[in-house]
């Protein structure tokens, strides 16, 4: 899958698919919660995000509705929420590029309070898939 590569594992890499799967998804899960990705790197935005992190607006479990300056309300993600009962449905390619450009599943621009975070391929696919696959 384009956008889907993992730096740093060539053929021939001793990692057995199972535990990329698994520091993939340790890398997202640090991202949501912390801002910084398994090199300790902050996460950064087009414009300074108002939190560092995904959890710090969404809440741990990703519930949201946390009122944030202006009259936005962090967005519920959730798979209920982001897949269950819309019309366009977030896959992984929508979730990239709602947290990349503000763009939501229906095509429509979120509050700018949700920042469009300028990360690398690798922590964007970890986040999105982290959110798509285990938030509950
Ligand atoms: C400064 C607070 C803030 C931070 C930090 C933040 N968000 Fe958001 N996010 C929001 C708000 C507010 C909305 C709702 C915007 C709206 O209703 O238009 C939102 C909406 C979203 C949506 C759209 C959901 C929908 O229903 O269409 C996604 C996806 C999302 N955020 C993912 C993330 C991820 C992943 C991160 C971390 C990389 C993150 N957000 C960090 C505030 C934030």
């Amino acid at each position: 899958m384009v956008g889907c590569q993992r730096g740093g594992v060539t053929a021939g890499s001793s990692a057995s698919p199972s535990r990329v799967q698994t520091v993939a998804s340790d890398n997202g899960r640090l991202i949501f919660q912390t801002g910084r990705n398994r090199d300790g790197k902050q996460i950064v935005a087009a414009e300074p995000p108002l939190r560092p992190s995904c959890e710090a607006c969404h809440g741990a479990n990703g519930a949201g509705g946390i009122h944030r300056p202006g009259g936005a309300v962090s967005a519920d993600l959730r798979h209920d929420a982001l897949v269950v009962g819309q019309k366009h449905p977030y896959n992984l390619a929508l979730l990239e590029r709602a947290v990349t450009t503000g763009v939501d599943n229906d095509g429509q621009l979120l509050n700018p309070v949700m920042p469009h975070w300028r990360v690398s391929q690798r922590d964007l696919h970890d986040v999105a898939t982290y959110v798509l696959t285990r938030l509950k």
